[in-house]
């Protein structure tokens, strides 16, 4: 039985990942801050198939947490990264900037570092291991009503790159998978109204077949990968004069 630990699977599109790999079969351990939400996903399947931890990813000892997971599902084959927040802050209050840059860059390199050492430590030619992230198409460029949302999504994208080339300097049979969404109906956007608004359902669904094919990069969906590669043909300096609103 393959084994996947979801960070992030409180709610929105980590929690509907997390059940449909429970769905097919997979152990899942699961976890995010918010006890209850872990416990009532676990409710929903057989003793022993999913397995819970409470763990905030700002915190020092979300590691030691993660490990004690792994040993309790007897090993890890998966590592699946949600865990995220993003605001709209126009007036620039620097608490949600450093809280997000806390969470999606420090929290994030803090998990994934864990998981890619597991991988090289566990990790053999006939058993190899595989690190998934959900960024955004927001890194796609700098966002004016978002700076730390942009920027720490475009971080994800550059750190997952590194990584996977790190693993092929090293030889280690660990693959990477850096998905990236449009909008998508979750409790991330409660602040406002967005354009093309997803079901996590589906997208989630989208995430596991890329999954299986071992995808290094997925845009979701082809609204979006259409979108992208318009957004990124668009030069700086007309960029920088636009302006960028939602709903
Ligand atoms: N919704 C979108 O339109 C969209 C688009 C592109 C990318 N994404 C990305 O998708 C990922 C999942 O977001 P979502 O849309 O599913 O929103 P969500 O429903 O708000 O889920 C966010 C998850 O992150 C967890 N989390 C937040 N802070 C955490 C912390 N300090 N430690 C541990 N877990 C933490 C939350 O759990 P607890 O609160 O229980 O800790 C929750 O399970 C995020 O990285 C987001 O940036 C979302």
């Amino acid at each position: 039985m393959k084994r996947a630990i979801i960070i992030g699977a409180t709610s929105g599109i980590g929690r509907e990942v997390a059940r449909l790999l429970a769905k097919e079969g997979w152990k899942v351990g699961i976890a995010g801050r918010r006890k209850e939400l872990l416990q009532s996903l676990q409710g929903e399947f057989p003793d022993g198939q999913v397995e819970s931890t409470v763990l905030d990813v700002t915190s020092p000892d979300a590691p030691t947490r993660l490990q004690e997971l792994i040993d309790r599902l007897g090993g890890m084959d998966l590592y699946f990264h949600s865990s995220g927040i993003g605001f709209q802050n126009a007036t620039l209050d620097p608490e949600i900037e450093m809280r997000t840059a806390r969470t999606n860059g420090e929290g994030f390199v803090r998990m994934v570092t864990c998981a890619f050492n597991y991988f090289k430590a566990h990790a053999s030619r006939e058993h190899s291991g595989h690190i998934a992230v959900i960024s955004s198409i927001a890194g796609t460029k700098g966002i004016g009503v978002a700076p730390a949302y942009s920027a720490t999504k475009r971080f994800q994208n550059t750190y997952i790159q590194a990584l996977t080339q790190l693993a092929r300097m090293q030889h280690l049979p660990i693959h990477f998978t850096d998905i990236r969404p449009g909008f998508v109906a979750t409790d991330l956007l409660r602040d406002a109204r967005y354009p093309l608004l997803m079901k996590a359902e589906p997208v989630a669904r989208d995430i596991v077949h890329a999954l299986h094919h071992r995808r290094r990069i997925r845009i979701i969906d082809w609204r979006y990968r259409l979108l992208v590669f318009f957004w990124r043909l668009i030069p700086r300096p007309i960029w920088e004069r636009l302006k960028v609103t939602n709903g």
